[in-house]
């Protein structure tokens, strides 16, 4: 498979990257910075750093796209991956530098020009993809399959009660992603936590295995581990991106999903990102419940994926 993964790299960011870069089939062939996480050049240096310690110095363009969220303030997420994003590292500056064009240029040209080919892993907000969109529609047509981290299936979120991160950031970006037409498939916050947390032996295997990458990922979970344990009262390996990641690259690691009707709420504070997720109801249906949704499904949702493959998918890559 041929994928672009538009990222806020930090922490399970560069975990993706890593799965894409040294999994057999996978040709990365352009990383794209949003804004989110962390401060944004830092973001830059994280994804190139990662590219440098995965062994993919130079072999994989890393392209900048928008600072700024379409209409809100920035906001990020330091208070969980610390100041740089990897647990304060203080990882050495990496030697390829990112290219001179922009992302969302680099977006279209790529999916333009191979139109039917190229899958995009949005696991950052959506700004870079939204405004992609907005300069050449037809990239919604064009893009093979679109997999995207965000939004929480009717439960609770993880920046506020009612709101994932990367819809919490820019609610207005993701409504129109998700009402672009693309072919959709959404990874929620609520399958991260039932499906994309590291069970406790893995962890464990991938804490004993003496490999560079291994070393980098357990350096890198640092601050995640210390902030879920205060959140949840345990350290948890929560992995929104990378489990995405894993399931555009083998689909077979979706174990449920549903066709659904996917909406953003980008007009309250309060519930401000909320994702509303349902199966729409059908011509007939509808004339008798007037108030539930219906319509064409826009999305798939995952609600259940293989935890233990996922899990074998990171170690076999943290083991090389
Ligand atoms: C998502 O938000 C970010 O903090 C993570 O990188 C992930 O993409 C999880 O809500
Ligand atoms: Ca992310």
């Amino acid at each position: 498979m041929r994928l672009i993964i538009d990222t806020d790299t930090a922490g399970d960011d560069a975990f993706s990257i890593l799965l894409a870069l040294k999994t057999p089939g996978v040709t990365l062939e352009a990383i794209t910075i949003c804004n989110g996480n962390v401060d944004f050049a830092q973001q830059t240096e994280n994804a190139l750093y990662t590219l440098e310690i995965a062994g993919f110095s130079g072999k994989v363009p890393v392209y900048q796209g928008c600072p700024l969220p379409l209409l809100r303030k920035p906001v990020d997420a330091t208070e969980f991956f610390g100041a740089d994003g990897m647990s304060d590292a203080g990882f050495p500056r990496a030697r390829q530098r990112p290219e001179k064009t922009h992302a969302v240029d680099a977006i279209i040209d790529l999916v333009m020009s191979n139109p039917g080919e190229i899958d995009i892993l949005a696991q950052a907000p959506l700004t870079n993809i939204a405004t992609a969109y907005a300069k050449e529609p037809r990239i919604a047509g064009a893009v093979r399959h679109l997999w995207i981290m965000g939004g929480t299936d009717n439960a609770l979120g993880n920046t506020t009660p009612a709101s994932e991160f990367n819809f919490y950031v820019d609610p207005e970006a993701a409504k129109m992603v998700i009402n672009a037409g693309f072919r959709t498939t959404l990874s929620t916050w609520t399958l991260t936590m039932r499906s994309g947390v590291l069970p406790d032996a893995a962890l464990a295997r991938i804490e004993a295995m003496d490999t560079p990458l291994a070393r980098f990922f357990m350096q890198v979970s640092q601050a995640p581990f210390a902030r879920t344990s205060v959140r949840y009262g345990r350290p948890l390996s929560t992995h929104p991106d990378s489990l995405t990641c894993a399931m555009a690259i083998d689909e077979s690691l979706i174990t449920e999903a549903a066709a659904c009707l996917v909406d953003v709420e980008t007009g309250s504070e309060l519930t401000r990102a909320y994702s509303s997720i349902c199966v729409p109801l059908d011509e007939e249906e509808a004339k008798v419940d007037r108030l539930w949704p219906a319509g064409k499904p826009n999305c798939r949702v995952v609600r259940q994926a293989d935890t233990a493959r996922f899990a074998e998918m990171l170690i076999a890559v943290l083991g090389h």
